[in-house]
């Protein structure tokens, strides 16, 4: 694998793409970033502003590349279970399925016209939300899904996709399950009142380093799921080993450190 990696970054703009790109810029690498909002931390020709669904704008960002970190999307449900119509405030047709689905659609069929042979895609621990709430830790690679809500569901077949897309076109795929990395204030409460999510907590540092592993680890298994966390405090709810085998990859840092950068 050539040290210098030209990477395109989807959602670099947003609170783990800017730690990601941050890691793989000090690493030397030459990022792109595409978001619908400019990247804090790359110059202004590599960051691209465009939505994902705009099918010319992805392949011209993805051009060249050797490899994909996908992490645009709606990060979560916007309210669910769903209140009375129409006020009921569910995003699932507006936000989840043109981001979340159509989205990721989009970047694997980029992948595959234009030959990138790797792609990382930001799933969630949310997808074995069931498993974490019945105490069924930790839970592995193999942990079929137990989505939490409808968010959740888009993960589900963002998994799927990859998985199709690495046997189907030969590329190395990797679909991560992360941990919480709080993206305000009120998030960072939550974290506060509750050991299970202290457990899942993924700090920022422990996230780019993560996805610098991703690109610079030689040789990927087809696919992959592997789970993201920074080290737990009470008690272990996702197994890291298949990160560690296949990325060398291991969590540094703990709840709460970067939790309010
Ligand atoms: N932060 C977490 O705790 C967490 C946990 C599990 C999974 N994830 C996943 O990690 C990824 C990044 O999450 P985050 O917390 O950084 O979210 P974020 O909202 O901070 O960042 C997402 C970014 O994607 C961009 N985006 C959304 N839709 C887009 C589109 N159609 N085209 C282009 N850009 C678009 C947004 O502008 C934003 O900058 C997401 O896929 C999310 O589902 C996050």
């Amino acid at each position: 694998m050539k040290t210098t990696q030209r990477i395109l970054v989807t959602g670099s703009a947003g609170r783990i793409g800017r730690a990601a790109v941050a890691e793989l810029v000090a690493r030397g690498h030459i990022v792109t970033g595409f978001d619908v909002r400019a990247t804090p931390g790359l110059p202004a020709e590599r960051s691209i502003v465009g939505t994902l669904t705009d099918v010319d704008a992805m392949r011209r960002a993805a051009t060249g590349v050797d490899a994909i970190i996908h992490l645009a999307a709606t990060p979560d449900d916007a309210h669910f279970p769903r209140g009375t119509p129409p006020n009921d405030g569910d995003n699932f047709v507006s936000e989840l399925v043109p981001n979340n689905i159509i989205g990721p659609y989009q970047v694997m069929e980029a992948a595959r016209s234009l030959g990138i042979p790797r792609v990382i895609l930001a799933s969630t621990g949310q997808v074995i939300d069931g498993h974490l709430r019945d105490g069924n830790i930790p839970v592995t690679p193999e942990s079929p899904p137990r989505p939490r809500y409808l968010y959740a569901c888009t993960k589900v077949f963002l998994e799927a996709l990859g998985q199709v897309y690495a046997r189907q076109h030969g590329i190395a795929v990797l679909a991560v399950r992360l941990g919480w990395c709080p993206r305000d204030a009120g998030q960072v409460a939550e974290i506060r009142g509750s050991e299970l999510f202290q457990d899942v907590f993924l700090s920022p540092g422990d996230a780019g380093r993560f996805f610098a592993a991703t690109v610079e680890t030689n040789q990927l298994p087809p696919f992959a799921i592997l789970y993201a966390t920074s080290r737990f405090t009470h008690q272990k709810r996702y197994d890291l080993t298949a990160s560690k085998d296949v990325l060398g990859w291991e969590p540094r840092e703990t709840w709460p450190v970067g939790a309010d950068a």
